[in-house]
């Protein structure tokens, strides 16, 4: 059976070049990079120059990136580290209903445990955050404000230099959680986003899994979540997954800059995905038409469970997904559609198709096809 693989926003395919540069460090290179002898001198060498490889692309200072393992860490060390960080200033959090559980959780774990309140931005139909909330939510004791520049359920893109400006205005530290941007939106640089601290995860665009960094625009210095040595300048202990780190610069070197995600290639693909999705009966379109990343199309399927569609369409070898690719298996409706003003049984049903730099249009054809066969089936509750 032919396998189509339309889950990019889950995670891509390693790139060959990138796992080229990665293989030195899982051979012959293996030093650590805070030994004192040669070894883990010339891996301390290699790390230093990647840091600056990153900045460069990034038109940041080297200092200000740290490396993680990846987007969720990089989302608690931001939401986490500066809350601690500035307690005594405030207590006060804002994000949006949209994000996803790797700040959710965290601010969730700062409200029940640490004595923070958390304002969660509402969202319109298309999944966007309104400026004018922002305004009306800030208080004297905000000390973090984390709105994600792309939605990875359904695609939705976030005013987030808009929403930044507005807190750099009223003083307020605000983070973006850009692991469905880069990659796949125009990039001219970190300072875009208006932000102090952004969020990057490697394996969103081509890099390895487990690699991720987070710009923290300096001076500003979250506490540390990992305590050990003083690897990341005192930021992030624990030795530094050299080999990771290779890869994700070659990602971002190659794959950021212009996008890897091709809007003149992938937008046919996803329209025509669009056109026959709608045009089944009870299916309704959740990525919203503009302001959407391109690769991204999401619908709900009413009278359907989203378990059930992704095991038909699975069998027929569709990769699919039901948005958080960390919420499947469980039933939990979608967050994202529930704020979205959808109910709970429109929330189960939700169907992402997000194609890459691999997907075709023959792809695209089998799916058309196979499609109202899997749903159909689904409704009356068979695969
Ligand atoms: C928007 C967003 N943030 C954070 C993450 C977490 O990345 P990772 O699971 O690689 O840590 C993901 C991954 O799905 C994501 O889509």
């Amino acid at each position: 059976m032919r396998t189509v693989y339309f889950d990019y926003n889950a995670t891509t395919p390693l790139d060959p070049a990138v796992r080229t540069a990665m293989l030195p460090f899982l051979e012959g290179e293996f030093g650590n990079p805070s030994s004192i002898h040669h070894v883990g001198r010339r891996a301390r060498a290699f790390l230093d120059d990647a840091r600056d490889r990153v900045a460069r692309v990034f038109a940041c200072k080297p200092s200000e990136v740290i490396f993680t393992s990846g987007g969720t860490e990089s989302n608690n060390l931001a939401v986490l580290g500066v809350a601690r960080r500035f307690r005594d200033k405030g207590r006060h959090i804002i994000t949006s209903a949209v994000e996803h559980h790797a700040i959710l959780h965290p601010c969730e774990y700062l409200r029940e445990k640490e004595g923070f309140e958390v304002t969660l931005l509402p969202v319109d139909r298309a999944g966007r955050v309104s400026p004018d909330d922002l305004r009306k939510a800030l208080r004297p004791d905000t000390v973090l404000v984390s709105v994600m520049a792309a939605n990875n359920e359904v695609g939705t893109l976030q005013p987030v230099a808009e929403l930044g400006a507005i807190c750099r205005e009223r003083g307020v530290l605000f983070h973006t959680d850009a692991a469905q941007w880069l990659g796949k939106e125009p990039f001219a640089g970190i300072h875009q986003f208006n932000a102090d601290l952004v969020s990057i995860c490697a394996h969103k665009f081509h890099g390895t899994k487990g690699a991720g960094a987070l710009f923290v625009r300096s001076p500003l210095l979250p506490d540390p979540i990992l305590f050990g040595g003083g690897h990341e300048n005192e930021r992030r202990a624990g030795t530094e997954n050299i080999p990771a780190i290779a890869g994700m610069t070659e990602a971002i070197e190659r794959f950021v800059r212009t996008p890897v995600f091709n809007r003149e290639k992938l937008a046919p693909l996803a329209a025509r995905l669009r056109e026959a999705a709608g045009s089944i009966p009870s299916v309704t379109h959740r990525s919203p038409s503009d302001g959407c990343l391109a690769n991204t199309v999401s619908f709900s399927v009413n009278g359907c469970d989203s378990i059930v569609l992704l095991a038909g369409l699975d069998l027929e070898g569709i990769c699919a997904s039901s948005g958080s690719a960390c919420s499947t298996g469980s039933l939990e409706p979608s967050h994202v559609l529930m704020a979205m003003g959808c109910d709970a049984e429109e929330s189960n049903a939700l169907v992402r198709f997000s194609v890459g730099r691999e997907s075709t249009m023959d792809e695209v054809e089998l799916v058309c096809v196979a499609l109202p066969a899997v749903i159909n089936r689904a409704r009356g509750g068979e695969l």
